[in-house]
């Protein structure tokens, strides 16, 4: 057992004089996460672009941080300049009380008993989609997915149709979230393809959100912008109605289409759990399309989803930064320490779970989960910042994965490779041949 030492800093990889740990973070972040963990213990240290970094990996201190004393936690610096710009006073990247008066605000429109209305839309979503797959063909999935969850959050979140432009919308999402790997960019003065890219689609943003308030002020509706239009004068202001409709199409379509890529990846690569959750799709549905009542009936589903977000936590990495001392373990945190916590290498610790690069969806009964530590599986984080969106999207996973996966059967052409920035991101296209089962 390790002494107990506050003033020392904690272990880590020293990397080199200046540049520290840029360069091997940079060059596969998984790995170098995985290996911190495995080598240093549950608090390590590293400096990344000028940055010193606490990775904690151990779920009670992850408790600590995002529950018990979050208080002394903000997202703090890197996250801002990550996203910031893009999102302004949305609800990921607020603090302090103009996160909590809009938290409130914007929480009856995730209310449980929403999300009735909401299941007709997602269903509605990818039965047009699904019209427009042919047998045999290739489809890159992942943008299939993205495409199909930006519409959705339009549609029943904002009571818009957004079908025309989706894909241009889905693609100035895209490269907000490209842009946000900051450390390695030029400074935003630098007329570089990739930073007018960034401002372009700023510009496709703004443009969007415009007119998604106008809709608002001349119809009403009792969505999510009507809510917030509501409040407006209170502390609201038209810019931060703004603020909120680009956080939720960006928090709430990327995470749930890396979900169903990877949940469709993992069924094409693995046949028995594939006709598993297949058998249990054609019992209960016998054909036709899933509603919210049947969700009860699926319990394989879920636990595909669930196995899926275990294994490629599509948010893998959380950062925080202390506004004041703590103590987490063995180690004093200063202020201003940036902290990171990941889904990526707790879902992947064999000390919960037995063979954790397996699939396994029905390791995920209810017994299992009861004896798991509480922040031993975290896709939503935890916390008062935990996901919002959580119910929202179980309910639109689920709804996805058992319409598609009782038509059709995927065969992924290559293995998965990533280039994670704030989510576990795919490095390029997922492409699976798409086949009509008989
Ligand atoms: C499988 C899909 C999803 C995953 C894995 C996911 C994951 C997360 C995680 C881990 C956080 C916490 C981040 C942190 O503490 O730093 C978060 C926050 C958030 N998510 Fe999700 N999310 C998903 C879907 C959604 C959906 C569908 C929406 C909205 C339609 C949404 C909206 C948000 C918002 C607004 C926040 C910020 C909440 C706050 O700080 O108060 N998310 N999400």
């Amino acid at each position: 057992m390790a002494t107990t030492n506050h003033t020392d800093t904690p272990p880590g990889p020293s990397g080199y004089p200046i540049v520290g740990s840029t360069f091997e973070f940079a060059d596969d972040r998984l790995r170098f996460v995985t290996d911190t963990a495995e080598e240093y213990g549950p608090v390590a240290s590293f400096e990344v672009a000028g940055t010193t970094i606490y990775q904690i990996s151990d779920p009670e201190l992850v408790e600590q941080v995002l529950v018990q004393n979050n208080q002394s936690y903000i997202k703090g610096e890197l996250f801002q300049e990550a996203l910031g710009d893009a999102l302004g006073e949305g609800l990921l990247t607020s603090e302090g009380s103009a996160w909590r008066d809009q938290r409130h605000r914007v929480q009856p429109a995730f209310h449980p008993q929403m999300l009735e209305a909401y299941s007709e839309q997602m269903t509605d979503g990818i039965e047009r989609l699904l019209d427009s797959w042919s047998d045999g063909e290739t489809r890159n999935v992942h943008e299939d997915m993205m495409h199909l969850t930006v519409e959705i959050a339009a549609d029943a979140l904002f009571d818009v149709d957004i079908r025309d432009e989706q894909a241009a919308i889905s693609d100035a999402l895209e490269a907000v979230m490209d842009y946000a790997e900051r450390p390695y960019h030029a400074p935003d003065w630098v007329p570089t393809p990739e930073n007018r890219r960034y401002r372009d689609a700023l510009e496709t943003l703004d443009d969007v959100a415009d007119r998604i308030v106008e809709k608002h002020e001349a119809d009403g509706g009792d969505d999510v912008v009507s809510m917030l239009l509501a409040a407006q004068g209170e502390d609201i202001t038209r810019e931060r109605v703004r603020d909120e409709i680009v956080t939720i199409l960006l928090a709430g379509h990327e995470t749930t289409a890396l979900t169903l890529t990877y949940a469709l990846y993992l069924l094409g690569r693995n046949a028995e759990q594939r006709e598993r959750l297949q058998a249990e799709l054609d019992d209960v549905l016998g054909g036709r399309l899933p509603t919210m009542g049947d969700l009860d009936d699926l319990p394989y589903t879920e636990q595909t989803i669930k196995e899926s977000m275990r294994r490629y936590p599509p948010v893998w990495e959380l950062v925080r930064e202390a506004t004041e001392p703590d103590t987490l373990g063995d180690y004093e945190i200063p202020a201003g320490t940036t902290v990171t916590m990941h889904p990526w290498v707790i879902h992947h610790d064999d000390r919960i779970y037995d063979e954790p690069l397996s699939f396994r969806p029905e390791r995920w009964s209810g017994e299992f989960e009861r004896s798991i530590p509480k922040f031993g599986y975290f896709p939503f984080g935890g916390g008062p910042r935990r996901c919002i969106g959580d119910r929202f999207a179980m309910l639109e996973a689920r709804l996805v994965l058992a319409t598609v996966a009782q038509d059709w059967t995927v065969e992924p052409h290559d293995d998965l490779s990533f280039a994670p920035s704030i989510t576990l991101r795919p490095d390029g296209p997922v492409e699976m041949t798409v086949h009509r089962r008989d």
